[in-house]
């Protein structure tokens, strides 16, 4: 299994390119469901997660066109050959749930295993399943699998989401475009990646208003045609590159990004310490002092602090001067990387969904183990700051998120290097 080897240390100067986002590539990918004709994604990252979905698609007959080394997908569904979302895919990744909204759609039928993914929580699925049924679907789940139908297909109709959930979001989003009526989602999630979905939708004909607000109103039409869509900047990628040169010092330009993606995240870094400048090709990064300062932080849903970017944060507060404390609101079970960074001389106490951190000088370099995709990375940026060397090992869920990040971070300075063993 491959691992990564860090030796901190060293400053970090120069541009980081930032790919699309996986999250919102997750669920533009299987939008091609609800047309028979191509769906061309450009500026999709290239991860494993990305790979996981062609082979999903591909199980239900699309057929998928990668160019451009992954940077391009072009995806059809005009011959497609099954229902099924078989296990053996879902179980890799939760994002395969997205395939139940346009499945039940276009073909009144599907059939979706349950899912898998980061071991960070529960993550049932009844939200799904209620707006779907909200929508006239009946859904049965057995021996694992949902069995959804909607004879004579889904219609429109109210549906409150009891959490703004964001994958619950998608799949009613997708849905509606194709039930009969006009469906209103309220409570929705309010994701950067489900704005990008709405143009998409919207490129290929769904009459869609309100999104990015609580109340999505879509009008279902009677079928949708082809689109080019261009994948949104991953704000996550983004939050995560920015924070490199906290860690390390020096200065980052992160290119392709944006602070309307991670305003809340750059208010934490404000009080942290840290400069955020726009400048016309993205972000630049620099940390006022030679310690960043201890902050609060509460995950929310967007636009609050993402919970994707809480083990990173958490990392950076290691060697923050103070204490902080991080509250995980969104994911019980997502401190996974807590144990780790103590490893790595981390002083951290956590009683439930609450972590309280107090700041050492120094972190120390130590072999540690990645336990979810953001916790991976978490590690890493922990070892750009530590003295000596850490290895991180198991990083296949690295792999799931971040796009040749050794490359990546060699290229600004960083002593960082692949092991394939
Ligand atoms: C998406 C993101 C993930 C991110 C998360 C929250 C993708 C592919 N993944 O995941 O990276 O961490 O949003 O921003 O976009 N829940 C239920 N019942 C449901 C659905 C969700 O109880 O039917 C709970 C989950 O257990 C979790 C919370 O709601 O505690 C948030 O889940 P949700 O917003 O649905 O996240 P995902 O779409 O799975």
């Amino acid at each position: 299994m491959d691992s990564i080897v860090v030796t901190g240390g060293t400053p970090l100067n120069g541009q980081i390119a930032i790919a699309g986002a996986k999250n919102a590539a997750l669920t533009l990918m299987p939008a091609t469901l609800l047309s028979e004709e191509p769906l061309t994604l450009t500026n999709a990252p290239r991860l494993s997660d990305i790979a996981t979905m062609i082979a999903l698609l591909q199980s239900l007959g699309v057929e998928v066109t990668s160019m451009q080394d992954g940077k391009v997908q072009v995806l059809s569904s005009h011959a497609m050959t099954s229902t099924t979302a078989d296990y053996e895919i879902v179980r890799k990744m939760r994002a395969s749930n997205l395939v139940l909204g346009p499945l039940l759609a276009r073909h009144h039928q599907a059939i979706v295993s349950l899912p898998g993914g980061c071991a960070i929580g529960a993550r049932p699925m009844d939200i799904h399943v209620t707006a779907l049924e909200a929508m006239g679907a009946e859904i049965e789940l057995k021996d694992g699998y949902l069995h959804a139908k909607a004879p004579g297909g889904l219609k429109g109709a109210k549906v409150p989401l009891r959490f703004a959930s964001v994958g619950a979001t998608e799949n009613v989003l997708m849905a509606a475009t194709l039930a009969k009526g006009t469906t209103v989602i309220e409570n929705a999630a309010r994701e950067p990646e489900i704005v990008d979905l709405a143009k998409c939708l919207r490129s290929m004909g769904a009459q869609i208003a309100g999104e990015g607000s609580s109340t999505i109103t879509i009008q279902g039409v009677d079928r949708l045609g082809a689109a080019t869509h261009p994948v949104v900047t991953d704000r996550i990628e983004l939050g995560t590159y920015m924070l490199a040169p906290v860690f390390a010092g020096g200065e980052v330009e992160c290119l392709g990004g944006r602070l309307d993606l991670v305003g809340s995240f750059v208010e934490k870094l404000d009080a942290a310490g840290v400069d955020v400048t726009e400048t016309p090709g993205g972000l630049k990064v620099k940390r006022r002092a030679d310690r960043a300062k201890a902050v609060d932080v509460t995950t929310e849903v967007f636009p609050g602090f993402p919970t994707d970017l809480q083990a990173q944060m958490m990392a950076m507060l290691c060697t923050a001067d103070g204490t902080s404390v991080l509250e995980e609101k969104i994911f019980e079970n997502r401190f996974m990387h807590a144990p780790e960074l103590i490893r790595m001389g981390a002083d951290i106490e956590v009683q439930g969904g609450v972590a309280t951190v107090t700041g050492v000088e120094r972190l120390k370099g130590a072999p540690v183990m990645a336990t979810d995709l953001r916790a991976s990375v978490s590690l890493i940026l922990a070892g750009l700051a530590a003295e000596g060397e850490s290895t991180v090992s198991r990083i296949y869920h690295l792999d799931r998120g971040y796009e040749h990040i050794e490359e990546k971070l060699s290229a600004v300075g960083a002593k960082i290097e692949r092991i394939s063993s």
